[in-house]
Order: structure tokens, then sequence, then C-alpha cells
């Protein structure tokens, strides 16, 4: 317990599965938890841990949880690029390309939106946390 104490996390799609199990488990260690959605939380939030609508496929809603986080808790110290949908199931040769473009808007973009906005990464760094599930950075922990 207490091993993110003092550390602030804003978990995407932090609303449901496996973000929500992050957000649980990252408050019980003593983080301020930001959750970053599309569909807001059923149950009540416990203390230390925020809310707010925000659309992975849109930039300026990124920036706005962002935002938030430093503006609620004064830093943002653990981004987790969760949030993911599945507009479609089937042979890739089917997909139209309305579908196809949102799977890439908050599957792919959503986590490189997160990861520029909140400035954790170059170019360079990118490469190396393409390929690793977790990456502790100088600044800031970034988890896909
Ligand atoms: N469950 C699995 O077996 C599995 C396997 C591999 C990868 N993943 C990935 O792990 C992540 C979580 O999976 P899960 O099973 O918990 O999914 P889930 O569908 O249970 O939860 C996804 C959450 O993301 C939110 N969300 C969807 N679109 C969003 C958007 N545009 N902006 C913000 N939030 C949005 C949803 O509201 C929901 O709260 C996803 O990225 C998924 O692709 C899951």
């Amino acid at each position: 317990m207490n091993r993110l104490k003092g550390k602030v996390a804003l978990i995407t799609g932090g609303t449901m599965g496996i973000g929500a199990a992050c957000a649980q488990r990252m408050a019980e260690e003593g983080a301020d938890v930001v959750i970053a959605d599309i569909c807001r939380p059923e149950r009540a939030l416990g203390p230390g841990v925020d809310f707010i609508h925000a659309d992975v496929g849109n930039e300026a809603d990124v920036a706005g949880a962002i935002q938030h986080a430093h503006a609620r808790f004064g830093r943002l110290d653990i981004l987790v690029n969760n949030a993911g949908a599945n507009p479609y199931y089937g042979f890739s040769l089917g997909v139209d390309e309305a579908r196809y473009d949102k799977t890439f808007e908050v599957n792919v973009k959503g986590d490189l939106r997160g990861q520029y906005v909140a400035g954790y990464t170059s170019y360079a760094l990118f490469a190396d946390l393409l390929f690793t599930a977790s990456s502790e950075l100088s600044d800031g922990t970034l988890v896909h």
C-alpha cells in the first residue's frame, strides 16, 4: 500500500474494464487519479478519484483532461493510455472506412495524443515506447 502516495495518474477509458481496475488499484496505492472517459462511472468515486468527460479521439479533449489533472491535483506523473474501442468485429476486408477511421483515431492516435500533449515523449522516445508495455521516463510514467 501507498506505493503511489503523492503521485497523480490519468487513466483514459477508466470507467470500465481494465481501466477501472487500474484506477481502483492505483487509488488503493495512494495515488490521486483522474479518469478520462466518454462514459461516466456508474458507481460513486472514492476520495482522490476524479472524472472528466474526454474522448481520446479528440485532441482538445485529451488536452483538457491533462490540464484538468494539473488543475485538480497540481501535477501529472502517470499516464495510462488505456481507452480502446472496437467498432468492428470480423474479417478485416469487411470493414468500412468510417469504422476503420474510428478504430485508428481511438486505438492508435488516442495514445499518441496523450503522450504528446502530456509532453512525455519525442519521436526518438516514441520508437521505444511503442514496443514497450510500460515505460519509466525521467519525468513520468507512460503505460500503453
Ligand atoms: N480485454 C482484453 O482482453 C484486451 C486485450 C488486449 C487489449 N485490450 C485493450 O485494453 C484496453 C481496455 O480493454 P477493456 O477490455 O477494459 O475495454 P472495455 O471496453 O471494458 O473498456 C474500455 C473503456 O474505454 C472507454 N472508451 C471507449 N472509447 C473511448 C474514447 N474514444 N475516449 C475515451 N474513453 C473511451 C469506454 O467507455 C470504457 O470505459 C483497450 O484499449 C483494449 O483494446 C484489451
